[in-house]
């Protein structure tokens, strides 16, 4: 793992931006596998300023989303699929036949989550956008879920319905349920960078970075990935007790 400690969530966002950009330019038709939350939409905003000035094209982009909301409509605001429009693919070039996540209208929603693994076999994502949650999930795979699960629908933790209660108007109307990769499906991706700001990820990061590799601590089976780049601005290095180190990249 590399960790780069810089200070704040803008210069996060940017050094982790400034990485996907010099690989779409090495690779035009990168597959990229996206997060949605908080955590990449400062990433999303210098993708979008690097397309506005033509260093980048997302034409022949190909993108997959780690995860979608089951209960709520793909056109509901707060589904996944509106969030992606909203903070990347609408102002972008991308084909958006190319741009590919879970269907939370489908009927069955096991066959929808099959059908999403064979996508992501056949499509080997190239660098995977991580965010992590406060109880150290990626994806939706929480704490206890199986290292080995493929794509699959999971249940939502109550830490995390609250987490993300920020979105909807109550907790209530926050999904019980989602369809997510697993983790098998996560470390198949050629390099990963992950991103986390805030003291409330502070624990997350020092248990995925130093813990124990257990199913309590899904990020922790990220030290077993290759090509993996962490970062994260002061408050969540907290506990990591590093120096400031956020190299122009
Ligand atoms: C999002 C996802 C989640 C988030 C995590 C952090 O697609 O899979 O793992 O990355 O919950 O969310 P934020 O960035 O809102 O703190």
């Amino acid at each position: 793992m590399k960790i780069y400690k810089c200070k704040d969530y803008d210069e996060v966002s940017k050094k982790a931006a400034n990485i996907v950009i010099q690989n779409m330019i090495q690779k035009p038709n990168i597959i990229l596998g996206l997060a949605t939350g908080s955590s990449p939409i400062g990433i999303y905003n210098y993708l979008i300023k690097a397309y506005q000035d033509g260093l980048i094209s997302f034409k022949e982009v190909k993108t997959y989303n780690l995860d979608e909301y089951v209960g709520i409509d793909k056109l509901h605001p707060q589904s996944y699929s509106s969030f992606m429009n909203r903070v990347l693919f609408d102002h972008v070039d991308i084909n958006k036949n190319n741009i590919h996540i879970p269907n939370s209208n489908s009927i069955d929603i096991n066959d929808l989550a099959n059908e999403y693994n064979k996508l992501l076999f056949g499509n080997q994502r190239d660098l995977q956008i991580l965010g992590i949650g406060e109880n150290a999930h990626i994806g939706f795979n929480e704490p206890g879920s199986s290292v080995s699960n493929q794509s699959f629908v999971t249940k939502l933790s109550e830490e995390t319905r609250k987490a993300n209660a920020r979105f909807f108007s109550s907790l209530e109307e926050v999904p019980k349920y989602a369809v997510t990769m697993g983790i098998k499906n996560i470390m198949f991706s050629k390099k990963i960078i992950l991103v986390a700001t805030g003291n409330n990820k502070a624990k997350a990061v020092y248990n995925m970075v130093y813990g124990k590799i257990t199913e309590e601590v899904p990020a922790s089976f990220l030290q077993l990935h290759p090509d993996v780049v962490v970062i994260i601005d002061e408050e969540a290095a907290l506990e990591l007790h590093m120096e400031t180190e956020c190299l122009e990249f």
